[in-house]
């Protein structure tokens, strides 16, 4: 995990509300505006549904109340702002109580396309329509449940896990690959580019999962589909850590990519 941020989470009141400027409140209207379109391509239906439940405004940043009252009606999730970064501690004991991290700051406009750090716009576009699905609600606090639980070494294979699905996993949905992760529908570039044949797409299997080695910083050479979401429900406690384990015994995979520094 990385130490530093360059942003810093913006304070938050006594209500829960986020006092957002009007230039940041723009370029989360300008992020919407080019990823609506987007998303209603390539998304997956649940992602979809989730969107209409949680009727973001297009022209300002949600504030973190509106969105709490549907999450905790529909899965008992709710959004919680966080600091910029977190540690592995917190952020597995935030989400096994069914607590989403969001740091309350917006990326800068020279960053609009691309940015390492998850910002709200990624924390909120990209991942909160999702919550509303039981299936998806129900493994992200159980997987919160197994961070807490496990050992530094474990929880660094559980984090891949996390990113071939939370972050980056798709479905197949009829013919067609669908996005459920939010690293891709919070990235203009990724979401068209995550279903064009440049990529490879293989069907999720949890141990080659936990050994595709991965940057942060590129476009992801591999995606990791499922039939359904029901299926990501399915991942249980005892199948993750039996195959971390196989995983930190078989380490990881060649990777598809070339190292950062080449
Ligand atoms: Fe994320």
């Amino acid at each position: 995990m990385k130490k530093g941020s360059k942003y810093t989470s913006k304070p938050v009141s006594v209500n829960g509300t986020v006092n957002w400027t009007k230039s940041e409140n723009k370029i989360w209207e300008d992020l919407v505006k080019e990823q609506l379109p987007q998303v209603r391509d390539y998304a997956c239906r649940e992602y979809l549904e989730g969107l209409q439940y949680l009727n973001f405004p297009e022209k300002e940043i949600p504030q973190l109340p509106d969105i709490n009252s549907i999450l905790a009606k529909m899965t008992g999730w709710k959004v919680e702002a966080v600091p910029a970064l977190i540690n592995f501690d917190r952020f597995f004991e935030l989400l096994a109580n069914r607590r989403f991290p969001a740091a309350t700051f917006i990326r800068r406009r020279k960053e609009f396309y691309y940015l390492q750090e998850p910002d709200i716009f990624h924390e909120l576009f990209g991942h909160c329509p999702l919550l509303t699905n039981k299936h998806f609600a129900d493994f992200t606090a159980r997987y919160g449940q197994i961070g807490l639980n496990a050992t530094h070494k474990e929880r660094i294979k559980l984090a891949r896990l996390y990113w071939f699905t939370v972050e980056f996993g798709l479905l197949k949905q009829g013919d067609l690959w669908k996005v459920y992760g939010g690293g891709i529908l919070s990235s203009v570039g990724e979401t068209a580019y995550c279903e064009t044949n440049q990529p490879e797409h293989h069907k999720f299997n949890i141990l080659e999962a936990l050994r595709t080695p991965y940057r942060i910083d590129i476009m992801q050479p591999i995606y990791f589909y499922m039939n359904s979401l029901e299926e990501l429900e399915q991942l249980s406690e005892e199948l993750i850590m039996e195959n971390v384990h196989k995983a930190m015994e078989l380490g990881l995979l060649p990777a598809k990519f070339p190292p950062k520094s080449a």
